[in-house]
């Protein structure tokens, strides 16, 4: 495939264009400026069109401001779409719907297997002990922009969900403040280069749940948006960068 990598720069980016590489891809990229990773090209933003007229698909890891943008041109285009930028505002998304009514939108604010199966079963235990409170925190890069997490605020619905309630997201807490039964406690750390950590807390009856997920590299990220396919060719020998050819 043809796939145009845009954010093509940044710590996610720069994964999903090697994957992509590993995978056999054609790869090119957009970003802010144009900055080659390695052998891939990297063009200005504003190239997207161009680029976007032989592509097969576009992934985009940048800020929302941009990716509104980009899911405009993909629609333009006709080119499906894959984003996982997060920090959307309610704007943004109304934004990504409606490139969705031109072309496939592919959007997740994780796109590790293993946060895909947590949510699974931060879903089955909020269920199961509904009496229990739940407090969640996450740790991410010192770089990372928006807080909550995209991730973090997508356990947070489904911890609403699982209640059949919005419950009261308290972030932090400081000062007198007995707990009410009806809030999540929030907590958001910052720090080095943390992939993403995410731990969602159940504790009542004298006793503790504790669900986790931890990023060990964001070639996790990279690898389920470029696709799960265990039959694709990711011999981690081939040469990154690679070749566009
Ligand atoms: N869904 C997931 O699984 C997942 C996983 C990890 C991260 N993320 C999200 O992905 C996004 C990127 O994270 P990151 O840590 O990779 O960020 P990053 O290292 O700061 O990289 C951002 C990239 O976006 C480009 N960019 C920034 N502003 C732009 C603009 N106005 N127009 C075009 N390109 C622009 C940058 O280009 P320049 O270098 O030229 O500025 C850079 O290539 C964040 O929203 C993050 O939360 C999602």
């Amino acid at each position: 495939m043809n796939l145009v990598v845009a954010g093509a720069t940044g710590r996610t980016g720069s994964e999903v264009v090697a994957e992509a590489c590993r995978r056999g891809h054609d790869v090119s990229g957009v970003a802010r400026s144009a900055d080659d990773v390695g052998d891939v090209r990297v063009s200005p933003a504003g190239e997207l069109p161009d680029l976007l007229e032989d592509a097969d698909a576009l992934v985009d890891f940048t800020v929302p401001e941009a990716s509104r943008e980009h899911a405009a041109r993909a629609a333009d285009a006709g080119v499906p779409y894959v984003v996982g930028t997060t920090g959307f505002d309610d704007e943004g998304i109304a934004d990504l719907r409606e490139a969705g009514e031109a072309t496939p939108v592919l959007k997740a604010a994780n796109f590790a297997r293993g946060v895909r199966a947590l949510l699974e079963v931060v879903q089955a235990g909020v269920a199961a002990l509904p009496d229990y409170d739940v407090e969640l925190t996450e740790t991410h890069h010192s770089g990372k922009r928006d807080a909550p997490s995209g991730t973090a605020n997508t356990i947070l619905d489904v911890v609403d969900d699982a209640r059949d309630a919005a419950l009261d997201r308290t972030y932090g807490r400081e000062g007198e403040h007995e707990r009410d039964d009806d809030e999540v406690g929030v907590h958001i750390r910052r720090a080095g280069n943390v992939r993403g950590e995410h731990e969602v807390l159940l504790a009542g009856n004298d006793e503790v749940l504790s669900l986790s997920h931890r990023a060990e590299s964001r070639r996790v990220f990279a690898a389920g948006a470029v696709g799960q396919n265990p039959a694709a060719p990711t011999d981690p020998r081939l040469p990154f960068p690679c070749p566009r050819r």
